[in-house]
């Protein structure tokens, strides 16, 4: 009987549960397993903050948005001393492999401790950005799209009622497959990424052929990391255990400029943290799922220093260095599509 330890990290995303529960599910009542959970991310690690995972108490969470381990951008190599912790609690919980779900900032420290011969790894990406290069999709990913999806068909019609331009500022730090997803979906006629600096006489240009074609209203999806070409973005100085920056506030900076340069009154909405809560859509709770249970697999295999990862129709296990090593960026050939839509 092996004990595997298990833990969410970063930003909470919808389909968390659905992987502790395919972890646990497989692990115990296949592997004949015991399943320790950390609370709060590596704090619960370096802490010993646990909770035994078992059957009934990850029975009903699969439908559940957050996660029932809690998380944190806690960082065991940002502190003097925390690793010692971390080897500590490992020792102390007797934890044979663990089974880390987070985005590149959780899995790089897993990576890490792996590396350094300290813990049996496999790691379970997730990210509601859909931005590790590893994997086709994260789980997380779609329910987030179809939230913001959601509230641009609502912006559509009070835009309509009001002749405004409405922009709508999504997650996305570094690529902008939310505001791309969403905002096709959602029929934008206009999306800033992060990939690409706009222009804002462009976006402006875009807008105004709209009303001559005698429309009234326009939509702009811009992602919180998109900027506008030439300028300094300002973030407010603020970072996290990881060194990031807290983005957002494009949104506002485009509302202003759009009404300065067209006359039309323009309004800007901030998806925010609703892009990450409630309940995950039946595509990431499957993904999620599956995740999970070819993660315990892997481990029980003895196959770690891995990540799992969609490819295709297929699950497959990748290094965690490879996993790791680059940003995924929007597809170009999906913007060009995009684009015919624009103005
Ligand atoms: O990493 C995912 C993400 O959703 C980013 O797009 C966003 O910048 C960040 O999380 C914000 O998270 P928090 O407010 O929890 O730091």
């Amino acid at each position: 009987m092996a004990r595997v330890g298990i833990l969410t990290g970063g930003g909470d995303c919808p389909g968390l549960n659905a992987v502790i529960r395919g972890v646990v599910r497989k692990a115990v009542k296949v592997h004949g397993n015991q399943a320790v959970g950390f609370r709060y991310g590596w704090a619960g690690v370096v802490g010993g903050n646990t909770v035994p995972l078992d059957l009934d108490n990850t029975s009903g969470i699969l439908p559940r948005g957050g996660t029932i381990l809690g998380s944190s951008r806690t960082n065991p190599y940002g502190m003097d001393g925390d690793v010692e912790k971390v080897k500590e609690t490992l020792a102390v919980e007797a934890i044979d492999m663990l089974i880390p779900i987070g985005g590149e900032d959780t899995l790089g420290v897993a990576r890490r401790l792996s590396d350094d011969g300290l813990i049996n790894v496999v790691g379970v990406p997730k990210t509601i950005d859909n931005d590790l290069s590893a994997t086709d999709f994260t789980f997380g990913f779609q329910t987030a799209v179809q939230i913001v999806t959601d509230a641009i068909d609502r912006l559509h019609t009070t835009a309509e009622s009001h002749n405004r331009v409405m922009v709508v500022e999504v997650m996305g730090r570094s690529a902008g497959h939310i505001a791309l997803w969403s905002g096709m979906a959602g029929g934008a006629d206009a999306i800033l990424i992060p990939e690409r600096p706009f222009d804002i006489d462009e976006v402006v240009r875009h807008i105004q052929r709209r009303h001559e074609r005698g429309k009234t209203f326009s939509i702009v999806v811009v992602a919180e990391g998109a900027t506008p070409a030439g300028a300094e973005v300002t973030t407010g100085g603020e970072t996290d255990a990881f060194g990031h920056a807290r983005l957002g506030g494009i949104g506002v900076f485009l509302e202003g400029e759009i009404r300065a340069r067209t006359g039309y009154d323009a309004r800007a909405t901030i998806l925010g943290h609703v892009q990450r809560g409630g309940t995950p859509t039946a595509f990431d709770r499957v993904l999620a799922t599956r995740f999970g249970v070819a993660a315990i697999d892997a481990a029980m295999e003895g196959d770690f220093g891995k990540m799992v990862s969609l490819r295709g129709q297929s699950i497959v296990r990748v290094p965690l260095a490879d996993a790791l090593s680059e940003s995924k960026l929007v597809d170009p050939d999906l913007y060009a599509t995009a684009e015919t839509f624009f103005g």
